[in-house]
């Protein structure tokens, strides 16, 4: 495997969660494997969780992770090809990322949307110009369209819970936010719990469809209660329009989830990537109390770039 940007296969993503489950309770087993060995990882915007995993996941295998937030610390990056560089830009990706390529074993790349521009956003521009000119391994820590290190820390996360349950039902609902927010973990957790034969339920209100490419095979149910009914793991999270692209069309807030949401769920696990805006998203009263599994999720953040970045050392 020389990239993880999305999901391949069930085999693949059965394998790198036994592996992720492996680590977690084996973390410093293979800190040879690494050895001698750099991952850059390359920042064009904020991060706490996925910054911090993915170093310590490296450290855990013995690699020398280097951290760079080129939003901040980098030269302003252009990205179009054949323009005349007489404006803000002062480095072209193609030489950037050519020398981040030679400088590292495995590039990790974070690059959100502009969600002005829906082609360039769901082309992964951005992240696909790292890809053509590194020629490095790349791995991706949330591109404009997928978040799959997130995604299969979730289903490690799921497969960690569930014990010997054969199928669960999981729902994606859409919770209120006060910004427009990119669709790639809720892309991803639809591309990833499908993948894995996972029973998904998606709900949100109207108008935020996601990209049917994402969720072709999951139950699209626009009633939230009816929607929660026998949930086994409720995914909060919230995104912006796709089709009104990146627009807020509601913030009605009845679809923050509190208790009483769960009267025909008794014994959901509630489940978010973090950051979570409190009150906002996700209710104080679920965030602190039983059903939460958010701390152990991100958690499991660990475990599952460790078993990606092993996969890819070989
Ligand atoms: N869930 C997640 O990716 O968190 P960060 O944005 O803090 O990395």
């Amino acid at each position: 495997m020389k990239y993880f940007t999305q999901f391949e296969s069930k085999a693949l993503a059965d394998q790198l969660i036994e592996k992720a489950l492996f680590y977690k309770a084996n973390p410093r087993i293979d800190q040879e494997k690494g050895a001698g060995k750099r991952i850059g990882c390359i920042f064009l915007n904020p991060s706490l969780r996925t910054r911090a995993s993915t170093q310590i996941a490296a450290l855990n295998l013995g690699m020398e992770p280097i951290v760079m937030n080129m939003d901040k610390e980098g030269w302003a990056l252009e990205m179009k090809e054949g323009v005349v560089m007489n404006k803000g830009t002062v480095e072209h990706i193609k030489d950037a990322a050519a020398v981040l390529g030679s400088y590292f074993d495995i590039l990790a790349i974070r690059a959100f949307p502009s969600l002005t521009n829906k082609q360039e956003d769901i082309e992964d521009f951005i992240f696909n110009q790292f890809i053509k000119y590194s020629g490095a391994p790349v791995i991706s820590l949330e591109s404009a369209i997928r978040h799959p290190l997130q995604s299969l820390a979730d289903m490690v996360t799921i497969r960690e819970q569930s014990g010997d349950a054969k199928k669960v039902k999981v729902v994606l609902t859409w919770a209120p936010h006060i910004k427009a927010i990119p669709h790639a973990v809720a892309n991803s957790f639809s591309e990833w719990a499908i993948g894995c034969g996972h029973d998904l339920t998606i709900t949100h209100p109207e108008g935020y469809q996601l990209d049917p490419i994402f969720t072709n095979g999951a139950n699209i149910e626009l009633d939230q209660q009816k929607a929660l009914e026998d949930a086994d793991f409720v995914y909060v999270k919230n995104w912006s329009a796709f089709n009104d692209y990146g627009k807020i069309v509601t913030t009605d807030n009845s679809w923050m989830l509190t208790e009483k949401h769960f009267r025909h769920a008794k014994k959901a696990k509630v489940m978010h990537c973090l950051p979570v805006r409190r009150n906002l998203e996700l209710s104080d009263e679920i965030l602190d109390g039983k059903r939460s599994i958010v701390q152990e999720q991100a958690n499991n953040r660990i475990y599952a770039a460790q078993s990606v970045i092993s996969h890819i050392l070989g």
